[in-house]
């Protein structure tokens, strides 16, 4: 048996009775005469493929081929030139209601269309207008570089200038000029980063102390200088080490300077940049460029760890052997020095435990100090 085609049987679609070309388009029979029958038949076939189109590309299609010039009904409206007088009017009627029939089918479906087209449209390119995301991330500068500027402030307010001095140094004013014996441990290779070739006696600087002297030299008295800047030491990165890190040193040389001077000065420094509650302590130490020489401490009351005294640097008086390498008479000028970590200021201060988040430039770090610290 052939498969059925015609989805009700009951209601065939005459078009086979009327014996002609069948158009390629529609699968309807070419028309040679108006009659009911064959204006149902096309009607109807328009009204299917109206109602199985889903979108205004297959509207489209149907539009053209059920009741373009072309269609089966437009050809029956053709015909009416060979209908007799007296049956125009009713073959006008009947076909003029058949396609009055599609092209209200047709105009009903594409509203129909266009609206399911635009809610899809919309649904598609939804956006959520309750997401808070902001278009751009603003960066935030590196807290170490605001804790360096804000020692400078405190400096500068005091009058002191800021200098700085290069991170590949020479080992004469990194070592030989701040009165380091040949055999000074701090030499050894595991502390210094020695630079290939070392007949060229270049290394990165192990501290900031080799500004003192440049400072010295390139100034006239007297001196007062504080010098922020990038330090190296063969440290494996861990939380508490980083072979990369930044000291702050400062120098003052004139006359008359005395180690109450340094107090005095550390005094303000560390009230300046933690608060008034913060306390300085100074522990006999041995540096080979400062004599005496002390470790500096420091206290406050709210630290990260609670209240208690941190070490937080060294200072002391310019030793002798220094100023004479600077051409300064040391029965006539005297001065004192100081170096401080910054990264340890950041730790205690910021309650920052972990030096790698200090090195690893995720921004996401910086931005919780904003623009100030
Ligand atoms: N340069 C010393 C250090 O890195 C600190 C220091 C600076 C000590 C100035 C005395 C005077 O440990």
């Amino acid at each position: 048996m052939p498969e059925q085609l015609n989805p009700d049987p009951t209601n065939p679609v005459p078009t086979n009775t009327v014996p002609a070309a069948t158009t390629e388009a529609t699968g309807i029979t070419e028309p040679t005469e108006i009659t009911e029958a064959g204006v149902a038949a096309a009607v109807n076939a328009a009204l299917v493929a109206i109602a199985a189109a889903s979108d205004s590309a297959a509207l489209k299609s149907v539009r053209t081929s059920h009741a373009g010039e072309a269609s089966v009904l437009a050809k029956l409206n053709g015909l009416m030139r060979t209908v007799p007088p007296t049956e125009k009017a009713a073959a006008g009627k009947l076909v003029g209601q058949g396609r009055a029939r599609v092209t209200q089918a047709l105009t009903a479906r594409e509203g129909e269309i266009l609206e399911a087209e635009a809610a899809a449209q919309l649904a598609a390119e939804e956006v959520d207008v309750t997401a808070a995301l902001s278009r751009w991330q603003p960066g935030a500068r590196h807290p170490l570089t605001l804790l360096q500027e804000r020692v400078a402030d405190v400096f500068v307010g005091m009058g002191w200038e800021v200098a700085e001095g290069p991170e590949l140094e020479s080992e004469w004013f990194n070592f030989d000029a701040l009165n380091f014996d040949e055999d000074h441990p701090a030499r050894a290779m595991q502390d210094t980063f020695f630079i290939e070739p070392t007949s060229a006696h270049l290394v990165l600087r192990t501290h900031t102390s080799p500004v003192q002297l440049r400072a010295l030299l390139s100034r006239e008295l007297p001196v007062y200088v504080v010098a922020p800047g990038r330090v190296y030491r063969t440290d494996e990165l861990d939380a508490t080490h980083t072979p990369v890190f930044h000291q702050i040193e400062g120098i003052a040389v004139d006359k008359g300077l005395t180690m109450a001077h340094l107090r005095g000065t550390l005094d303000h420094f560390v009230k300046a940049m933690f608060g008034d509650e913060a306390k300085v302590r100074l522990r006999p130490n041995y540096f080979p460029f400062t004599e005496p020489s002390a470790e500096l401490d420091l206290w406050h009351p709210t630290f990260a760890g609670g209240p208690r005294w941190i070490e937080w640097g060294g200072c002391g008086m310019v030793n002798a052997n220094v100023l004479r390498s600077a051409g300064i008479d040391p029965d006539v000028y005297s001065g004192f020095a100081f170096g401080v970590g910054v990264e340890r200021a950041l730790m205690f201060r910021n309650d920052v435990k972990d030096m790698h988040d200090m090195v690893e430039g995720d921004v996401r770090f910086s931005q919780q100090f904003g623009m100030a610290v």
